[in-house]
């Protein structure tokens, strides 16, 4: 496989994705997260002139990336870029007159480039002001929301999107630090909750709160639901769907959604009624989630949290 043209994103998982997803040399496949493009140019590679690559980013960073550097992908009318939220999947393949697709990938959060690009916010590491917006356009950054979300509100966001166990304490420090002075830098929120962590937890924390803040901002988890949701309608049968997700949160979702629609009996909730056979909506390729190889994880330290699972429509 051709090497990857820059550092704007290692592509994680990647043979696996695509050994996992290519069903049809001369179909139709959607990459949700086009990111610097690694995984959506792996897929090019494999298929026939015929095939194609529908490539979403709701980033205009990766949209322009990928625009500039693969322009004979491009050219070819092989690779469709798409600036839009991968929740609307099914608009996006509408609008350019595709009813169905050979298989789906997504490759959840935020890119190398993002996380390392201190001006978009997302670092805990790097100073700036903490955005973390995927989308430049929408209207909420994590700025507005730790000055503006109630004390309860915070609390909730940090205890369910970044299961912290400080939630409250973190919160109320939050609202007692913004009424002297505006929360505006990842700088201010860092040594608020050092202040309030000692040595070793400390790191565990901010990764924490961030993430939760990022799922908040980007409503990550609303549009990975929407986008499990629409899996059934833009499929054929036999196409296959791959997640690659990074934290427990997103796993549990893809993971709850295709046990759900690979069952094939319904439970009864009364003794008295049998259970009912019924017609399963896709096939779980793997019951445990593939995970990166010794070798990746000596490469890539992204790699680690990664937990790809695949499943077929029936
Ligand atoms: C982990 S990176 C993908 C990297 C990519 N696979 C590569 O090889 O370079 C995730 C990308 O998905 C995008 N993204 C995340 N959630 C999205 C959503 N709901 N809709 C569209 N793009 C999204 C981010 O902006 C980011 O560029």
């Amino acid at each position: 496989m051709e090497k990857h043209k820059t550092n704007y994103h290692k592509p994680v998982l990647l043979e696996e994705c695509i050994s996992n997803l290519i069903s049809d040399k001369d179909g139709i496949y959607v990459d949700c997260t086009m990111g610097g493009g690694g995984h959506s140019i792996a897929i090019l590679q494999q298929l026939s002139a015929k095939g194609k690559v529908i490539a979403i980013d709701r980033d205009d960073d990766a949209i322009k990336f990928v625009s500039t550097n693969f322009f004979e992908w491009i050219n070819k009318d092989q690779l469709i870029i798409v600036k839009n939220n991968f929740q609307n999947i099914s608009e996006v393949l509408a609008s350019k007159n595709i009813l169905k697709v050979n298989g789906v990938l997504a490759d959840l959060g935020v890119s190398s480039f993002q996380i390392e690009n201190q001006d978009r916010g997302f670092s805990y590491l790097l100073s700036g002001e903490i955005d973390m917006r995927m989308d430049k356009q929408d209207e909420i950054s994590a700025k507005n929301i730790l000055n503006s979300y109630s004390e309860e509100s915070l609390s909730n966001i940090f205890y369910k999107y970044g299961e912290e166990p400080m939630s409250r304490r973190i919160a109320r420090e939050v609202v007692i630090s913004r009424n002297s002075k505006p929360i505006n830098e990842t700088a201010d929120l860092v040594s608020l909750i050092k202040k309030l962590s000692s040595g070793i937890h400390v790191v565990k924390i901010l990764s924490r709160i961030f993430q939760a803040l990022r799922i908040e901002v980007n409503k990550e988890l609303d549009a990975l639901t929407k986008l499990l949701e629409s899996l059934s309608e833009v499929l054929i049968p036999g196409g296959r769907v791959a997640i690659i997700s990074y934290h427990s949160l997103e796993d549990r979702a893809v993971k709850q959604f295709f046990v759900s629609q690979s069952r094939t009996i319904e439970k009864s909730t009364h003794k008295a009624i049998p259970d009912k056979i019924v017609q399963p909506n896709f096939l779980m390729i793997n019951k445990k989630p593939i995970t990166a190889s010794v070798e990746e994880l000596t490469l890539n330290k992204k790699s680690r949290s990664a937990k790809l699972r695949v499943a077929e429509k029936i």
